[in-house]
């Protein structure tokens, strides 16, 4: 089969076409053939990261390291223990993550408990698209910061894969959502039903929120210090990126905040969650570009800019 192997750590020429042998499935997996994928951030920074490679993907001697975790596709082989699935399901899931799931490739081996059943009424890229950062916004929102009808919720990158469906997720709950984002994204989040917008060029967020029940911050360096400040006495502040330690800890618990430094995990239940929502139509992947197989170093460079509006999808 098809796949498109890491040669070594590196920049997007490190990823090379190759034709390699197919999965074999474990007992609890099943075999997708893939018809979409999606990127992520965390494909370019894992494909930089020897210690990340080395210590999550741990690839073994002689065995091809492949990116990827955000699959769509048909079931053609089921494991013996697996009686969710069976052969000519559609299904779509966030596999084996942070683990070597190999997904840039024509077949994926995926443990059943990591997948749904794709609704019938979105298409296989709609569903690969709504994995990884679907999963993240539900489990930054929804397991951690429970969040509750009538929260006001600061949800930051808001225009981003996480972000646009953090905004759905939150109205599906009830709550009045600000997304930040630059002016060029305005109208695409409140597009997406967020009930106000903060231009983070043009003002400091936390001057316009000082009382949410939850921040969901998925920026670098101290936008964490500052997300602190928008969250009112007692919230929840929930963050993609910064740990909380030293000042961050300190100043979090001088307004005795409930802190989550999230990690997204592979998870068929709440997978479960988002493809209801995919089904009524409360959830909608918004898919801005979509590219052949063998682009996926050109997918990847267009993510590593950081501008990604939704999502970015590969169709095979
Ligand atoms: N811990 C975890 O489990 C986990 C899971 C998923 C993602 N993450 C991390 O979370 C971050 C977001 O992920 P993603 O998939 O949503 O990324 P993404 O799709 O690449 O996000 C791109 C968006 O970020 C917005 N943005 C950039 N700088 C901004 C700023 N200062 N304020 C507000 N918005 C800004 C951009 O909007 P404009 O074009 O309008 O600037 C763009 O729409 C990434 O760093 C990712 O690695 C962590």
């Amino acid at each position: 089969m098809k796949a498109i192997i890491l040669s070594e750590n590196g920049g997007t020429d490190k990823l090379v076409l190759k034709e390699v042998n197919k999965p074999v499935i474990a007992p609890n997996e099943v075999l997708i053939k893939t018809k979409a994928l999606s990127i992520n951030p965390v494909d370019g920074f894992v494909r930089k990261n020897e210690v990340y490679t080395k210590k999550k993907l741990m690839p073994q001697p002689g065995e091809e390291m492949i990116l990827g975790w955000d699959v769509a596709g048909t079931v053609v082989e089921t494991g013996t223990e697996v009686t969710d699935f069976e052969t000519g399901d559609e299904v779509f899931g966030m596999v084996k993550f942070p683990g070597h799931a190999k997904g840039y490739a024509e077949y994926v081996a995926a443990p059943a408990d990591h997948l749904a059943l794709k609704p019938s009424n979105i298409s296989y890229r709609e569903a690969a698209a709504a994995t990884l950062a679907a999963l993240t916004a539900w489990q930054g929102l929804v397991t951690y910061a429970k969040i509750q009808p009538g929260d006001k919720v600061l949800i930051h990158a808001a225009a981003g894969g996480v972000g646009h469906y953090a905004i759905q997720i939150a109205k599906h709950f009830g709550a009045y959502v600000i997304g930040t984002g630059s002016a060029a994204s305005k109208d695409f989040i409140l597009s997406q039903g967020a009930d106000e917008f903060i231009d983070y060029n043009r003002e400091k967020f936390e001057d316009r929120v000082k009382d949410a029940n939850i921040v969901l911050d998925s920026i670098y360096g101290d936008h964490i210090l500052r997300s602190i400040n928008a969250v009112k006495h007692g919230g929840r502040l929930v963050s993609l990126l910064a740990f909380f330690e030293s000042e961050i800890a300190e100043k979090a618990k001088a307004k005795e905040l409930l802190t989550y430094r999230i990690a997204v995990e592979s998870n068929g239940d709440d997978m479960k969650e988002i493809a209801k929502l995919l089904a009524n139509g409360e959830l909608k992947s918004y898919v801005s570009d979509v590219y052949s197989f063998e682009d996926i170093p050109k997918a990847q460079d267009k993510v590593d800019g950081g501008k990604t509006r939704g999502k970015i999808v590969i169709e095979l």
